[in-house]
């Protein structure tokens, strides 16, 4: 059976930087406060007109462009987001088009913060099977246009972020290298702690002047649940890949959590007894980018020389859902 090789990375955030600061424009909070509960210094949203398919498709570029490989040689395209363009059809078809490429399947991920390695665990069983060879994943999110700017949606509006990461997969028959395992959960008992209400699809209309009126169209959470469970869930989904694999948190070279809250990584790294050298963030500056943070920390990764032919890599995400799962990568 081969194994699925990760050939290229690439990402694409908007130009446009929001600061903790330009946030206070907008709603009671602070620089301060942000820093010390989250990390988060920035983050980038996207300008009136930019569309979640043209972010996917330049970090797409990035990918292809890494793996020296053509468009035209992809076979399938999977994409992650939790923000598509239009309530339907998905992001895919819309990247696929951009493309230019011929009827290959676009299949869209609804798992949220997961939805990375949701997406990397089906391409993965696509390789593995043989029934596709090369591979793009995708994750992208424009959370900046769904968010409630004033001071009682401040608790969500300060966290995200608008941003893609790609990566080219490929089938390889090199043993020592590839996806060594994926690992993924969910726990739909939790759906409404960090939902988006509305639009709702059973309701009559999907969306009402009173879903406006009761806040429904913005995201919600109780952020201490989120905390407390995704600082449980993503450990537990790590050891579950170390085990599966014989291996151990020591002999993981660059561990690459979902971006989340760097208190979230933070505690995370501890309760694996892990290096600050053995972790990646960058939340610092593009907030949570849901489906993206992965990708995008992992083209980041790349290109500051953090990862090398050989290394263990390690992904690790925890969304609403709950969802969350892991995966184990030999460089
Ligand atoms: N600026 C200033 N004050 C804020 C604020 C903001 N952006 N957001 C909330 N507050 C206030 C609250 O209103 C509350 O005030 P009160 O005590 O007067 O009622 C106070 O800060 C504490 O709120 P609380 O929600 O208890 O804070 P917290 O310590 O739990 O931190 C989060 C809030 C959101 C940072 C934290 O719960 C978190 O990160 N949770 C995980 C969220 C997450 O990662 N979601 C996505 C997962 S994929």
């Amino acid at each position: 059976m081969p194994r699925t090789a990760i050939l290229g990375t690439g990402y694409h955030v908007p130009d446009r930087v929001v600061t903790n600061d330009d946030l206070t424009g907008f709603m009671e909070t602070s620089d301060e406060w942000i820093r010390e509960r989250t990390g988060i210094e920035e983050r980038r949203w996207v300008k009136e007109g930019d569309t979640g398919a043209a972010m996917a498709l330049a970090a797409s570029r990035m990918a292809l462009e890494e793996a020296g490989i053509e468009a035209g040689e992809v076979d399938a395209i999977v994409l992650a987001t939790l923000s598509p363009d239009h309530f339907f059809p998905g992001t895919g078809v819309f990247l696929q088009r951009e493309l230019g490429v011929g009827t290959i399947p676009a299949l869209d991920i609804r798992a949220q913060c997961s939805g990375f390695v949701y997406g990397l665990s089906v391409a993965d069983a696509w390789i593995r099977v043989g029934q596709y060879r090369t591979i793009l994943l995708v994750g992208v999110e424009i959370q900046s246009t769904g968010l409630n700017l004033t001071t009682e949606g401040r608790d969500m509006a300060v966290l995200f972020g608008d941003g893609a990461g790609a990566a080219v997969l490929q089938a390889t028959e090199d043993e020592g290298r590839g996806v060594l395992s994926t690992h993924i959960y969910s726990e739909g008992e939790h759906a409404e702690i960090l939902w988006g209400d509305a639009p709702a699809s059973w309701r009559h209309p999907r969306i009402s002047p009173e879903d406006f009126e009761e806040l429904r169209i913005y995201p919600s959470m109780t952020g201490r649940e989120v905390f407390k469970h995704a600082v449980t869930r993503m450990p537990q989904a790590v050891q579950a890949a170390l085990e599966a694999n014989d291996l151990t948190a020591e002999e993981i070279d660059l561990l690459i959590p979902h971006q989340a809250n760097l208190r979230i990584s933070q505690m995370v790294q501890k309760r694996l007894r892990l290096r600050d050298d053995q972790v990646f963030n960058n939340i610092q500056r593009y907030g949570n980018t849901t489906a993206a943070t992965i990708p995008i920390a992992l083209a980041e990764a790349v290109r500051e020389g953090r990862v090398e032919r050989g290394d263990l890599l390690c992904f690790t995400a925890f969304g609403s859902g709950f969802t969350w799962g892991s995966a184990l990568v030999r460089w």
